[in-house]
């Protein structure tokens, strides 16, 4: 029996939880400025809602088990099937475009790195029932949105974007045919991630995505900026049409006046199989972590786990690279202090009035801690300071016999005397001050 957590998953004792909370509430923030109503799902699901959709490589990092009643479960490695089927079973009863949004705890058997592990907590905001170009800006600026949010602008963070509809007209361009259409994307995905050795090895072994080769999938990769893409389709026969939604995407997004973070990379196209359209990952400037934040279109998820016919998109952000970008970057903000106020007693029989102005604060919604034994009321400041507490109550047998308590500011280093009934008001006015 081992008393340490399981690698790749995380306690969070108070110091660490202050940081998810703070993220959390971010997050939930800006998802809400967009209209964006929270939901959740169950955490195990059957074991097909994923083999059937998501790709291989999720698949392969599954926690699954078959339970006591011998069915196949999985942990949720992501949410998206889940919204798809809990939208595809209600879809007549809401109102379209849904706008959705969740923080799950999601597991996959990773190979721990910086940035990765084995459980994490992702935002997911998904945008159901529309399939015109501004529905795929708003989820962008969206993501965009949380980044200002935690104080980061267009030079820290970089949004690439991609569009399978453009990338796939190119690949059928150099062969690849619908079966061998899912490999060259795990490919053109893992390319940046490649040593030269694996690609050399990937070269020299017969891959489904031929007669297109290696090299044909890098060349389409290597498409930056609009207008090298539009070259590239205008000799297409169906080319415009592959191109616009992208075109339109960032015209909006041109608009909203947030051009500045967006750059268009073919290297993009997301691992995960379900996706249709626009795809998109955010990372910071320097590269030097995970991808922040990952989404798209996936027009017929909802149709092939539900049977019903909704185009939908949507992202999702982890906490984990979020949190290390906070960190490296000094943006992760102070813990909040434990308490507002510190009861102290002069003297053993102080400590009833103690008790009473405790719980008479606490009842007005104040923090409030005070002491268990009899120390000196020195001792007892000096734990009020290493709680974080802003105020302190002194009560001995003077404050007793006039009915008072002696209510010290230890920010402002001033002291007062307080008739014990206006104690709880006046500390409220304190803490607005
Ligand atoms: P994903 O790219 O697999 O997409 O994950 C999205 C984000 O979750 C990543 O960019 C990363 O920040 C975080 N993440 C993923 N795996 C891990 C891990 N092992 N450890 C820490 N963080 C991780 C999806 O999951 C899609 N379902 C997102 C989506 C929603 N697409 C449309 N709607």
């Amino acid at each position: 029996m081992t008393a340490k957590a399981l690698p790749g998953f995380r306690d969070f004792p108070p110091h660490d939880l202050a940081l998810r909370a703070y993220i959390f509430a971010a997050w939930r923030r800006v998802a809400t400025r967009y209209g964006f109503e929270e939901y959740d799902g169950p955490p195990l699901e059957p074991l097909d809602l994923y083999t059937s959709k998501s790709g291989d490589e999720i698949v392969g990092q599954l926690y699954n088990f078959v339970d006591k009643g011998d069915r196949p479960v999985a942990l949720r490695p992501e949410m998206t099937p889940t919204l798809a089927r809990m939208v595809a079973e209600r879809a007549n009863g809401l109102k379209k475009p849904i706008r959705w949004f969740s923080i799950p705890q999601l597991f996959r058997y990773e190979r721990q790195q910086r940035g990765r592990l084995r459980e994490h907590f992702q935002l997911n905001c998904d945008l159901i029932g529309e399939a015109g170009a501004l529905a795929d800006a708003e989820i962008i600026a969206l993501a965009i949105d949380v980044m200002r949010e935690f104080g980061l602008g267009a030079k820290d963070i970089r949004v690439r974007v991609s569009d399978r509809r453009a990338l796939t007209a190119l690949l059928q361009a150099r062969g690849v045919t619908a079966d061998g259409m899912y490999a060259a994307y795990q490919f053109i995905d893992k390319l940046e991630r490649m040593s030269p050795a694996d690609l050399e090895r990937h070269r020299t072994t017969p891959q489904p995505y031929a007669p297109a080769t290696a090299d044909d999938l890098i060349a389409v990769a290597g498409l930056r900026g609009l207008s090298q893409v539009e070259s590239a389709v205008a000799m297409l026969p169906d080319g415009a049409a592959a191109v616009a939604p992208l075109t339109e995407t960032l015209a909006a997004l041109d608009a909203m006046g947030l051009s500045d973070w967006i750059e268009i990379d073919f290297t993009i196209v997301r691992g995960l199989a379900y996706y249709t359209g626009t795809v998109f990952e955010l990372f910071d400037a320097g590269k030097t972590l995970r991808a922040i934040c990952g989404g798209g279109r996936y027009d017929t998820l909802l149709q092939s786990l539900g049977g019903v016919d909704l185009p939908a998109l949507g992202f999702g952000m982890g906490d984990v690279v979020l949190g290390e970008l906070l960190k490296d970057r000094g943006l992760r903000p102070e813990p909040p202090s434990a308490i507002d106020c510190f009861v102290a007693a002069v003297t053993p029989e102080d400590q009833p009035h103690v008790l009473r102005i405790a719980h008479q604060l606490r009842d007005a919604g104040i923090r409030v801690e005070y002491a268990f034994g009899q120390t000196a009321v020195g001792k007892q400041l000096k734990i009020a300071d290493a709680r974080g507490a802003r105020l302190a109550v002194v009560v001995g047998p003077d404050d007793r016999a006039t009915g008072t308590a002696q209510l010290k500011d230890l920010q402002g280093s001033t002291q007062e005397a307080v008739a014990i009934d206006a104690l709880a008001a006046r500390c409220h006015e304190l803490l607005a001050g």
